[in-house]
């Protein structure tokens, strides 16, 4: 059993952040500026996507996606309820309603087939969540949302790098929306991006990430600038900062380094667990990147004397830390009480939930991290089989 203990993720830092953050105390920008720039551009060249907007989340992101759509109250928006809190709030913060369809226990994802099922007339976007990294199956969301005239806002917080059909995920839909929270396959410590074709609706994004007025502090400050500003409409403060932005920009530098790594890991993951019956591993696809943001290992209970909250606890007593992906938001008390949901409204997210367990997957690993994480797993399994 391995010493020390192996936390569930940690960011992959090293001097490049440093410099690239020095640089932006130094140049004493430190607000939204020059860095913030030149992420939004790198990182919708990474994408594939004409124009990007950073800001401080990735709910954010999801707001201003959702606003510049033009969500009103009592609107519906068609999303999973296997995510996390901050899918379905922004829906909420327009006093529209979630409208939850039901996982495919293969990927956890949203089911398509029952995306048809769940338009009505008052429906106004589908949020697909490519969870852990695996793209949704978007084809089959577009002909739903084209049929009905709904706008695609991908909750992409997991899937970057990732690609559906060959197709970068960034450019598959109206809005794109990215996190770089701390855990995140790339990390500004808190940040977010939306992404889209559509100048417009950048530019109303851009307009609403700050105070909704029509000119940004860095024109505001800077010798073109001028002290004149206008406020077009009553928005919010989500800009990001140039010494996140230094970090993004680090970060975005090595994506795909850390990216190749992380799915160097899952194989290995993979190959150790494939053909043991105690377990089930994570879907890939042939046709698809998965970005390999977690590894959603799940448990197939019958065959084991613990349940999932056990093997948890036995993994942590051998120094390994896991998490778990996701308690789906009908199991919640506001969207139990809002909504008046019970387990069993999504009866594929409730069960999946109860057995999946999320292992470390993060650059950083040592390959002797990676060999630890399997040993207790297979050490675990092995004393809890039936
Ligand atoms: C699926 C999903 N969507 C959205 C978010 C929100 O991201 P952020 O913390 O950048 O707002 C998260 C964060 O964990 C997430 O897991």
């Amino acid at each position: 059993m391995r010493n020390d203990f192996l936390p569930f993720a940690l960011p992959d830092l090293d001097g490049s952040e440093l410099a690239q953050i020095k640089e932006a105390l130094e140049a004493a920008w430190v607000t939204t500026g020059p860095k913030v720039k030149a992420f939004e551009e790198e990182f919708a060249r990474a994408v594939g996507a004409k124009h990007a907007v950073a800001v401080n989340s990735c709910t954010a992101a999801m707001h201003l996606a959702l606003e510049a759509a033009g969500l009103k109250a009592g609107d519906e928006v068609i999303t999973t309820p296997y995510t996390f809190a901050a899918t379905a709030e922004v829906v909420r913060y327009f006093d529209a309603k979630p409208v939850f369809v039901d996982v495919d226990p293969r990927c956890l994802n949203l089911n398509y087939n029952l995306l048809e099922h769940a338009v009505t007339p008052r429906t106004k976007a589908i949020i697909p969540v490519h969870l852990g990294g695996l793209p949704a199956e978007m084809d089959a969301v577009r002909k739903v949302a084209d049929s009905h005239g709904l706008k695609v806002i991908e909750d992409a917080a997991h899937a970057f790098p990732a690609e559906y059909k060959g197709r970068k995920v960034g450019s598959l839909s109206e809005f794109t929306c990215f996190s770089f929270y701390a855990t995140k396959p790339i990390t500004t410590g808190e940040g977010g991006m939306v992404v889209t074709d559509n100048e417009a609706w950048a530019e109303r994004c851009r307009v609403m990430s700050l105070h909704g007025i029509s000119h940004d502090a860095w024109k505001r400050y800077n010798q073109e600038g001028s002290w004149q500003y206008e406020i077009v409409a009553p928005g919010f403060k989500y800009n990001m900062t140039d010494v996140a932005a230094g970090m993004g920009l680090a970060q975005l530098a090595k994506a795909e380094r850390m990216w190749e790594r992380r799915k160097e890991i899952a194989k290995r993951y993979t190959g150790a667990f494939k053909a043991v019956p105690e377990l089930e591993i994570p879907q890939d696809r042939e046709d698809c990147r998965h970005a390999w943001h977690l590894y959603l290992l799940r448990l197939n209970l019958d065959r084991l004397t613990k349940d999932r909250a056990r093997f948890i606890e036995e993994l942590k007593a051998r120094n390994i830390g896991t998490s778990v992906h996701f308690i789906p938001l009908h199991l919640h008390p506001y969207y139990r009480e809002t909504y008046g949901y019970k387990p069993g409204d999504f009866p594929m997210a409730y069960r999946e939930y109860l057995r999946v367990v999320s292992l470390p997957i993060y650059s950083r690993m040592s390959d002797r991290d990676v060999q630890d994480v399997i040993e207790a797993v297979l050490d675990v399994v092995h004393k809890s089989r039936k």
